[in-house]
Order: structure tokens, then sequence, then C-alpha cells
């Protein structure tokens, strides 16, 4: 594996690529989560990429930017095991310039829920991943993917359609949300999660499984599944419960295999996300 601090480097490095690459962009803190994705994107392609920028745009004034956990020598021991061809990690100066051009997150899809919680955040997510696309594949690789978790499902569909609207050379594969034995989404944020506050953030995990049961039983109503699961997350801080369909426009009925099912809470300080795909 070859550590790439600069552009510069990365563009030189990158002629190499003769076959497909697969990336995985990241802000380290690297988890089973993040783990998983190297993993799919190494069986999937010929050259495998992982980027660590904790990316300061997609930061909200009072958010965790400056204490945003930082692994990178265990990260890159990580990425080095998971048979990753370069790790990029650049530097803030590297990546943005004082007077930027700015992406805006589309009206409706990219200012409800994430959007209205952390206004400014879709911004500078979509304005970092276009930015890291354009450096990756810089070189033209014969066939190029990138990999994002299904955890960040507003992320998800947003970077979607990113690449749809500015016509990238890009295919996005969704990831499945890997979770801990007792339930937890995985997050780099769980560390922040004391003993107690741990088992609480738990009700966000079982209030998706109480919704995928009504489901099951063929309860497709809307509101009756978010009482349902507004009764479970009693000891959480709601943000949101959410229904809606995988162009994040809201549900009345729940469509099989065209729902997710959100919540958003807080746990201590802590914010929380997590979500099921159905
Ligand atoms: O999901 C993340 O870790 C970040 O939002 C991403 C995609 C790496 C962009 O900074």
């Amino acid at each position: 594996m070859v550590t790439v601090n600069s552009i510069e480097e990365l563009f030189e490095v990158t002629k190499l690529f003769n076959g497909s690459v697969g990336f995985v962009p990241t802000m380290g803190a690297l988890h089973e989560g993040h783990l998983s994705l190297i993993q799919q994107a190494r069986r999937e392609n010929d050259f495998v990429v992982v980027s660590i920028f904790v990316n300061p745009t997609q930061f909200l004034e009072g958010e965790d930017l400056e204490a945003y956990p930082k692994k990178e020598k265990a990260d890159a021991k990580i990425c080095e095991l998971a048979g990753v061809d370069i790790l990029f990690i650049p530097t803030i100066e590297m990546m943005y310039e004082r007077d930027e051009l700015k992406i805006t997150a589309p009206s409706i899809r990219g200012f409800i829920l994430e959007g209205t919680k952390r206004p400014g955040h879709f911004d500078g997510m979509l304005q970092v991943v276009m930015k890291l696309l354009n450096l990756i594949a810089y070189n033209k690789p014969k066939s190029f993917r990138a990999y994002f978790g299904k955890k960040d499902a507003q992320q998800l569909v947003l970077i979607t359609q990113m690449v749809k609207n500015y016509f990238i050379n890009v295919e996005i594969i969704p990831c499945p949300i890997i979770r801990d034995s007792d339930g937890l989404a995985l997050s780099s944020r769980n560390i922040y999660l004391s003993k107690e506050e741990r088992v609480k953030a738990l009700a966000l995990s079982r209030s998706l499984k109480r919704a995928s049961e009504l489901v099951m039983q063929k309860e497709f109503d809307v509101s009756t599944i978010q009482k349902e699961m507004l009764k479970v997350l009693i000891e959480i801080e709601v943000e949101y419960v959410a229904l809606v369909n995988h162009q994040f426009q809201a549900l009345k009925y729940i469509e099989l295999n065209n729902t997710i099912i959100l919540v958003a809470g807080r746990v201590g300080r802590t914010r929380l996300i997590d979500n099921l795909w159905i």
C-alpha cells in the first residue's frame, strides 16, 4: 500500500492504474462498517483507493469538527491488511482555496430531515465528494466505482443524484449497514457514548426492528408505524422518525422494495442516525 499526501503524487500513482478502480471515501476512525466497504471494493475492482479527510465544509458551527476522532496509524493498518492499494490523506489547504465555487444540495431532497437538522451539511459533503471523485478518476480509469454505506441514506441518495446531474463517470455502489451484535449501527461517533448511553442508544435499532415487525404483519400505514416506533424511542431525544421512498419523497403507506425508514436522535450529547431499507 502506498500512502499519498499530495495531489501531484496521487496523479502520478493513479496513472499506473490499468484496470477498474474502487474508491472508498472516509473521514477516518475506521470501523467494521468502513472495512466492509473496503472489502467489497477489493472484491470488485483491480485497484482500491481509500481517502481519509475530515472535511470542514460539511460540519456546522458547534459540531464536532475539532473533536472528530483521529486514528491515522490504526486506519493505515486496517487499510493495509484489507489490501488497499492507495491511501490518500490530503490536507485542507490542498483541497480548498479561499473563494470556492459551491455546490448546493437540491432544494427538496437536500433540505428535509438531515438537511433541516444540519443546514449546509449536504452542500459541503457534495462539494468534497465531487472533488474526491474527480481527483481519484483524474487519469480516467477503465471503470470507476465509489462505495457508500446505506447508513447515511440521504447522503447516498444525494450523491447518486449529483453524479447523474453532473454526468460524472462513476458507478455509485450502495453498501449494507453494519451493526454490532446488539444491533447498534456502527458509526465513528459511537465512541462518544458512555456505557449507559450506549444501552439507551439501542432503542434506535429496536424501533426499526419494531417497524419491520409491523410491516411483516402487513401494517403499511406510516403514521401507525411512526407512533409505534416513538413508543420504543421513549428515552431518546428524537429528532425525526420518517418514512420515505428511495427518492426521499415522503410516504403515507409503505411501498415494498421502495421504502426507507429513518430515525435520528440524541443520546446525551451524541447525535445518532439509523435506518432500514425495505
Ligand atoms: O460519510 C462520510 O464519511 C463523509 O460524509 C464523506 C462521504 C467521506 C465525505 O466527507
